[in-house]
């Protein structure tokens, strides 16, 4: 990737949030927001917030998961798993989920996102645009994740066909100000979804 945008001039939006609030759904106000699930593979990320999505859904509340591996099969697509492509995808992502979130949906992303000052920079692509922004750590430990290995990955990365998986020969930051922490190792789908739900009803963000 090479360049820089230039000679570029932001366009203030002519609808409000409260105004896009009213056509979506509101309650309380305004209620987009992005709920931003990090963690080892197989940790339960997927699972758990697409469960969430479903919960949302039946309430009625707009929602909608970006997850790592279906975006990595079109916008980032031409990202690997280098320290650097890792960055950009966050990063992208993180935009993409502040739009969503924009919107007034709540916006479900589900990506391992190993890297505490990448996430912080989501949380900043969010924050510095008053959009909120909830981490959740899918604490699943290394262990269970390897035992589980849906995707038989860990299988290949110990026998060295992948290169640089995260918890293998790549690291993850547990994050250190997440928001909620999920014992996914332990709790089943559905506490973990109701943990999240609690958060959110505390928050104000449930009808
Ligand atoms: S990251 O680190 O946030 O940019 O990763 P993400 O976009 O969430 O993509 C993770 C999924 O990619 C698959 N995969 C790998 N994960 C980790 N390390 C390596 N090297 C790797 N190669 C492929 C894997 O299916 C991940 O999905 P989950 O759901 O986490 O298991
Ligand atoms: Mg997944």
């Amino acid at each position: 990737l090479s360049g820089q945008s230039t000679n570029i001039t932001y366009q203030e939006h002519t609808i409000s949030r409260e105004e896009r609030a009213a056509a979506v759904g509101k309650h309380e106000g305004f209620r987009g927001c992005t709920i931003w699930f990090t963690g080892l593979s197989g940790a339960g990320k997927t699972t758990i917030s697409f469960a969430l999505e479903r919960t949302l859904n039946k309430l009625g509340i707009p929602c909608y998961g970006l997850d790592g591996d279906n975006i990595r099969h079109g916008l980032c697509k031409n990202l690997g798993f280098s320290k650097e492509d890792r960055q950009e995808n966050i990063r992208r992502v993180a935009e993409v989920a502040k739009l969503f979130a924009d919107s007034g949906m709540i916006c479900l992303a589900a990506f391992i996102s190993p890297f505490q000052e990448d996430r912080l920079d989501a949380r900043k692509i969010h924050e510095s645009e008053n959009v909120k922004y909830i981490e959740v750590h899918v604490n699943t430990s290394l262990e269970v994740c390897e035992q589980r290995d849906p995707k038989q990955l860990y299988k290949k990365a110990r026998a060295g066909q992948i290169r640089g998986f995260t918890g293998i020969d790549s690291a993850y930051e547990p994050p250190e100000n997440a928001e909620i922490v999920l014992d996914a190792g332990k709790d089943g789908v559905q506490e973990c979804v109701q943990k999240v739900l609690d958060y959110l009803e505390s928050v104000g963000l449930l009808p």
